[in-house]
């Protein structure tokens, strides 16, 4: 019955990971779950009270397949005084959730064949969604040693005829980790070597960024900062997922160039049609409004960040790099490989991921399904008590291995 497409498809390993969480709560387990990467605080005043509205005064119907006029517009404003680009409203495209916008811009940009560049650790979708554009995820491998981010090098070994685009993500789902202008700059250097080549940059996260000295225009810093020449190559992902704590809206977009931002429109003509009405006017008032609350939400994720590190001192066995932004600790688990718990050898990070799940009741994402065996990834917007929680029962498991 099923498609070779169907066969083949992983479903998204996180939210299985969720739903396994769920199911335990269901059963009345206490299950804290630093797998999802959503935030815990509410969608903002202003956007939910412009959804009601929405509601209340029947902007309910159909909008254009890129989204309204007015949304695109306060995109185009944002690109400008963010990243400095010019952009018109013809060059955005609204979307349902910036996971569908990743995934239309793969589906209008790949043939088959065509080789997209992703390093390791990556945000877990990214390879099958390239896949299912019937493109070849490269995987390049990035180690703590590097600080799991690309070297100029392995990004130029890795570009080859088949090269298509490279999609990469700053401040980094899974690692909280950023690239600076100057490793920007050796990439666009790089990338004008290589002129078939798309860049993809998925700026989710750019608004999380804790310390306001690592922020260029109140962003991380982005490619087309140091290198706007690149414009004409470059994709940039964003939406209101994250920042303003909308995941259940689903809005995101893309701002590009236009011959591929036109394609991504009609692939949503064809398929979603639009993202929803009330959604999208929700997400205007929220770049209108809410500046001050992001900055709120900066300095509580960094309090919760320092929270977090100063708990995993208790457990000297787990390596952290110190994240930069985004919600994610990445954190090498490495040194448990071969102790025993219960009966049972650990030899991976599946397993610890597993052990925690099943007997202290911690949900985390093992580091294998982001490319890197040896990991977990935490989310710690969460609150501080659920955070000690949960560290109190890693220290329970860690000192039961022998
Ligand atoms: C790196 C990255 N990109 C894109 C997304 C997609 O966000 P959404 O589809 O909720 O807009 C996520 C969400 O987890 C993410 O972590």
């Amino acid at each position: 019955m099923l498609s070779k497409r169907a066969l083949n498809l992983k479903p998204s390993p996180t939210l299985s990971l969720v739903a396994k969480a769920k199911e335990l709560q269901a059963k009345g387990f206490d299950v804290i779950s630093l797998t999802v990467g959503e935030p815990d605080w509410n969608t903002f005043a202003s956007p939910s009270n412009a959804g009601i509205a929405a509601i209340q005064n029947n902007i309910t119907k159909y909008t254009p397949a890129n989204g309204t006029i007015e949304l695109r517009k306060k995109i185009a404003e944002k690109a400008k005084a963010e990243i400095g680009i010019e952009y018109a409203p013809t060059q955005v495209t609204v979307g349902s959730g910036a996971k569908f916008i990743i995934f239309a811009a793969l589906q209008m940009i790949c043939n088959p064949g065509d080789e997209v560049i992703i390093h390791s650790p990556y945000w877990v979708s990214y390879p099958t969604m390239v896949e299912l554009a019937d493109g070849v995820p490269r995987i390049i491998l990035c180690e703590e040693k590097e600080g799991y981010k690309l070297t100029p090098e392995k990004l130029e070994q890795a570009i080859n005829h088949k090269t298509k685009a490279f999609l990469f993500c700053s401040p980094s789902n899974p690692t909280g980790l950023m690239y600076t202008k100057e490793e920007l700059q050796a990439f666009a250097d790089i990338f004008r070597r290589h002129p078939q080549v798309i860049i993809i940059s998925d700026d989710i996260y750019n608004s999380l960024v804790f310390d306001p000295k690592n922020r260029v225009n109140n962003v991380a810093p982005h490619i087309l900062h140091v290198a706007p020449d690149l414009k004409e190559r470059v994709i940039m992902i964003n939406g209101g997922s994250k920042a303003y704590s909308m995941t259940g809206w689903r809005i995101g977009w893309a701002l590009g160039p236009q011959k591929v931002i036109t394609a991504m429109a009609d692939y949503q003509s064809q398929s979603t049609g639009s993202a929803s009405s009330i959604s999208q006017h929700a997400v205007l008032a929220a770049l209108t409004d809410c500046s001050k609350d992001i900055e709120a939400v900066n300095v509580k994720l960094a309090q919760r960040k320092n929270l977090a590190l100063q708990e995993f001192k208790r457990i000297p066995q787990f390596v952290i790099s110190e994240p930069q932004g985004a919600f994610y600790l990445w954190v090498n688990v490495k040194s448990l490989f071969g102790k025993k718990f219960e009966n049972t050898y650990i030899e991976n990070d599946k397993m610890v991921g597993n052990i925690l799940l099943e007997k202290f009741y911690v949900a985390t994402v093992p580091g294998i399904e982001c490319g890197n065996q040896g990991y977990l990834r935490l989310s710690f917007a969460t609150t501080e008590e659920k955070m000690k929680l949960a560290v109190d029962r890693m220290v329970q498991f860690v000192s039961q291995l022998n």
